[in-house]
């Protein structure tokens, strides 16, 4: 286990052992062996902090909100600090910090209220890269005259063709949709590149940092974007979404509301009575990745810094495993692998890839390595423009395995082993 993966650039160590045990479901086994959990793409592990707070929540604070008795107040200061821990992660104000249901919820109902504003002929950016979170929310205003124009891509290393997206952006343009990085190649978008475009052309910017956000510190006051959402059981937390908005559009954009419920926001976003024990969870995902930020860096004094210090240990470790998997799938017999394999390329990219192996059914690949408890994706994960873009869409798709930080390079070297025995078994 101590291989230079484990070393982070400026000296610090990220503690694998004490990471792992933080995550009760790690020890899971599939028939006598611990399982890998290589699916962090479509929901990651949750740390016992989250589990408690969770836990606590519903012991002694359960209730709704603005009543006026204790666990009601405490239900409102909980939410109070939710999204001030939402706020650090994103670097953001707390009103500007927006729960619901998942992601896709979030962005269906931004589109709505957006709609409400738009007018025949308008035109919304959107890509091939993106999960159709990002994209479907966006087509459903067509049904109000919306003018729906597809960023492509470059196939070779599946990155956002710039030129394309630069001659889409026009001064019909309203709105700007485009993931920060792809949940099925791994691609990073040049965000902050793209929203100074979508401004220049007086849209607004709307990003995806559903996958990102275990990857990266997000900082949207320096990307100067206008919208932003994360799920954070894609970062260690509950199943929920989040959504950014710069204050004064949350103010603008009216989101369809019942009459009672508050106009003021960011609650008015809000719709129905939130699961406040997830919300509790939240505050404490965001708390986890700064307790490792803290352990990686002491120094770090507030919440942000040590959420910036824990990045800074993550993403050169998840890096290292990546480039492990790399070096032993480039092994592999007639395998494809789909976006950046460059190296010296690899800030482009996060930890997640995708390959297929022959003309097998990825399913059938996820099913041997699921049997040997290693849990990886098949399928197209919702990225459906780009599994179609590749010619996969009909032949099942792609296989995924995501690393995150709590992988280790035993499980990618039991991983690549299980491989070869795929590659080697009769068919
Ligand atoms: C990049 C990306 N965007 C959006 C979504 C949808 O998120 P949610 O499940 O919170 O609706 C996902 C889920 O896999 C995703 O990976």
């Amino acid at each position: 286990m101590s291989t230079p993966a484990m070393r982070e650039t400026s000296g610090k160590t990220l503690d694998i052992a004490w990471v792992r045990e933080q995550f009760p479901s790690l020890k899971t086994e599939v028939g006598g062996k611990p399982a890998a959990f290589l699916d962090g793409p479509a929901g990651t592990q949750v740390p016992r902090q989250v589990m408690e707070a969770i836990q606590n929540y519903l012991m002694n604070a359960n209730a709704n909100t603005y009543g006026a008795f204790s666990t009601s107040r405490r239900t409102n200061e909980m939410i109070l600090a939710a999204r001030a821990a939402m706020a650090d992660f994103i670097n953001c104000a707390p009103e500007e910090v927006v729960f619901g249901q998942n992601m896709t919820t979030i962005t269906m109902g931004l589109a709505r209220a957006i709609g409400r504003q738009l007018k025949a002929g308008d035109e919304i950016v959107v890509t091939t890269l993106d999960h159709d979170a990002n994209v479907g929310p966006w087509r459903a205003l067509e049904e109000r005259g919306a003018v729906l124009r597809q960023v492509d891509i470059r196939e070779s290393d599946c990155t956002l063709d710039l030129y394309d997206l630069r001659s889409k952006i026009t001064n019909k343009t309203k709105l700007v949709a485009v993931g920060y990085a792809s949940n099925m190649v791994g691609t990073i978008n040049p965000v902050a590149q793209i929203t100074k475009m979508a401004h220049e052309a007086g849209a607004l910017m709307f990003i995806d940092a559903v996958h990102y956000a275990p990857h990266g510190l997000i900082d949207v006051k320096a990307l100067d974007c206008d919208f932003l959402v994360c799920s954070p059981y894609k970062f260690f937390g509950p199943h929920m979404g989040t959504l950014y908005g710069k204050k004064e559009h949350l103010e603008r954009f009216k989101p369809y509301k019942v009459r009672p419920a508050t106009n003021v926001s960011p609650e008015s976003w809000e719709t129905g009575t939130q699961v406040h024990e997830l919300i509790a969870g939240i505050r404490a995902a965001v708390d986890y990745v700064a307790e490792l930020g803290r352990k990686c860096d002491p120094s770090a004094k507030t919440r942000r810094e040590a959420l910036a210090a824990a990045y800074r240990a993550t993403v050169p470790y998840e890096r290292a495993l990546l480039m492990r998997l790399l070096d032993g799938l480039e092994k592999l017999p007639t395998f494809r692998i789909f976006g950046i394999t460059d190296r010296a390329r690899f800030g482009e990219r996060c930890a997640t890839i995708s390959f297929r192996i022959g003309e097998h059914n990825p399913t059938e690949i996820a099913t041997f390595l699921g049997e040997r408890g290693i849990f990886t994706w098949d399928g197209n994960f919702y990225a459906l423009n780009l599994s179609e873009r590749l010619g996969v869409e009909q032949k099942g798709g792609v296989l995924r395995v995501g690393i995150v930080h709590y992988n280790t390079a035993d499980e990618i070297d039991r991983l690549l082993e299980a491989l070869w025995g795929f590659c080697a078994a009769p068919k």
